[in-house]
């Protein structure tokens, strides 16, 4: 029996053979926990009462990417540099970047969250790069290889807050705990950049080491270290 996770597919999947144990099926998989489903429309997550299907929509990331010039500002995009998105998610920052003219690598762990990013790539010929991996293995292979990185840390769960949208709740569930220091990865991240690296935090929180500068939002905040 593999270990692998499987991937549900209504279309050809070969694809993601390497990755998924692949399962033909006629429709979204019923059953507990979160699956992955693949048909004529991407790839989704099957989750939830009702198995709704989480899909990335690309209209969202572009929306974002008109939004985003903080990030842009922290991560020098005017000058078009090659950036490594070490904690890619569902892709909305390092995706913005790229639709800015940055070349840029989104470096995801979770293999469904690859997946579904992986596949909004491909079907929409982004001009981005998509690595299923650990962003320290990435980064050991790397030696100033790539002008920034770029490090959006998953932020510990707040009380009394409202729920987070659908997208990070799934996000949240999926992504296990990094198990390495901040400080550690930014180290990393220093070896695989030549210019600098850009850490997303909320805007109360404390600054890892001392950045270069900073860049202030209403609730975030972009801390710039030279590399
Ligand atoms: C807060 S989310 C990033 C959100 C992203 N900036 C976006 O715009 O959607 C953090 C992501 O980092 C991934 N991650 C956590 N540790 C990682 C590691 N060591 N290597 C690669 N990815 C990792 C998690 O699976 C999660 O998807």
């Amino acid at each position: 029996m593999s270990g692998k996770p499987v991937l549900h597919h209504r279309i050809p999947a070969q694809r993601y053979a390497d990755a998924f144990t692949l399962r033909p099926v006629e429709r979204p998989p019923e059953g507990p926990g979160i699956q992955l489903y693949y048909d004529e429309d991407g790839m989704a997550l099957a989750h939830g009462d009702g198995r709704r299907l989480f899909r990335l929509r690309l209209d969202r990331i572009k929306t974002r990417a008109s939004q985003s010039l903080l990030l842009a500002r922290a991560c020098g995009a005017g000058k078009c540099p090659s950036v490594a998105d070490l904690y890619a998610g569902w892709g909305t920052d390092g995706l913005s970047l790229a639709l800015k003219g940055c070349a840029v690598t989104l470096v995801e762990r979770s293999p469904l969250v690859w997946a579904l990013l992986d596949d909004l790539v491909a079907r929409h010929a982004l001009p981005a790069t998509v690595v299923s991996g650990e962003a320290g293995s990435w980064c050991l292979g790397q030696r100033k290889g790539v002008d920034v990185a770029y490090l959006d840390p998953m932020f510990p769960p707040r009380r009394k807050h409202a729920l987070p949208d659908q997208s990070m709740q799934l996000l949240r569930e999926l992504a296990e705990p990094d198990g390495l220091g901040l400080a550690e990865r930014l180290e990393q991240a220093r070896a695989a950049a030549r210019q600098r690296v850009v850490v997303k935090r909320r805007i109360h929180d404390p600054a890892v080491g001392r950045p270069a500068w900073q860049l202030r939002g209403g609730r975030i905040r972009f801390d710039v270290y030279r590399a």
